[in-house]
């Protein structure tokens, strides 16, 4: 596995292989690698003929008083991971090679990015659309890979590519999960081993609101409802949103009569956890 810091030498790297003629497979992530990382990038190795990984923990996309500080970085182990995978080339660049001095061009993210996340975040997707646009310059890759752990980041990233002609596929992955339910994530880190099981809250509330849905119960309101109350009896300490709505656009239901997709935010402690399932066929 090469490691790389510098874009230039990254840009080299994946031009040569296009040259080839190689089908190019880019993981971009934020690193303290996990399985449900490690997937994306199994799912790379399997349909491209060579895998591109990012590790970077990008600053513009956490809020003044989030957690940009503490983000877990654990780059060897990390290094150790992807070069078991077979990863060919890891691009690693420390901030000031995205971020020069003077750096102020941000991509304006899609009327998608508004509602959920982006009410509770408000600059969160600006940072993530003018990062991910910025990695698909410098690694133009085949085929990018996203997990639908991050349902709004994911139709994010579909339209900003959509709306601005990058030649990139994107392909969203299933979301990874421990044996009890729990979303694999960086953050999981943080929790105390009472604050793990309260963890457990969202799965929960999720596969409530599956199962109310599956049994014939289609209005949302109540749908909401029972997610909410199914987050606090287990544990959760504030919601952020736990809502229903349509799987595409993300706008709001009153009845779930066509593909929807349930979303949660929510604390354990201190930590903010997310997670979604969808109901009925369709999704991201
Ligand atoms: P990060 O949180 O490190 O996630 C990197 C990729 O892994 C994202 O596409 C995310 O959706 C996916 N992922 C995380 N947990 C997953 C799980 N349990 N199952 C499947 N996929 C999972 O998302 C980011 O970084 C950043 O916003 C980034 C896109 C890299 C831009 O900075």
């Amino acid at each position: 596995m090469k490691i790389v810091e510098s874009p230039h030498e990254a840009y080299a790297h994946i031009d040569h292989w296009r040259r080839d003629g190689l089908r190019i497979g880019l993981v971009p992530t934020m690193g303290a690698l996990h399985e449900g990382h490690l997937a994306l990038v199994r799912q790379s190795r399997q349909e491209c003929d060579v895998t591109a990984a990012t590790i970077f923990v990008n600053p513009t996309q956490f809020g003044p008083h989030e957690d940009y500080a503490q983000y877990p970085r654990t780059p060897e182990a990390d290094f150790q991971a992807l070069s078991e995978l077979d990863v060919d080339l890891l691009f690693v660049p420390p901030q000031a090679k995205l971020y020069s001095e003077g750096f102020s061009t941000y991509i304006h993210p899609p009327a998608i990015a508004e509602p959920l996340e982006g009410v509770c975040r408000p600059d969160h997707f600006r940072g993530v659309a003018t990062i991910v646009l910025k990695l698909f310059h410098i690694l133009p890759a085949t085929v990018a890979y996203f997990g639908q752990k991050d349902y709004q980041q994911l139709a994010v990233i579909r339209r900003l590519v959509e709306d601005l002609d990058v030649p990139i596929r994107v392909v969203g992955c299933e979301t990874v999960r421990e044996p009890d339910g729990l979303a694999m994530s960086s953050r999981n880190r943080y929790l105390s081993p009472a604050e793990r099981q309260a963890a457990l809250s969202l799965w929960a509330a999720l596969t409530t609101v599956k199962e109310l849905f599956g049994a014939g119960t289609d209005q949302v309101a109540e749908l909401e409802k029972a997610m909410e109350q199914t987050l606090y009896e287990r544990g959760a300490n504030r919601i952020d949103y736990a809502r229903v709505v349509d799987c595409d656009s993300l706008q709001t239901l009153g009845r779930v009569d066509r593909p929807a997709v349930a979303l949660i935010a929510a604390y354990v402690g201190a930590t903010r956890l997310i997670d979604n399932i969808l109901l009925g066929e369709r999704g991201a």
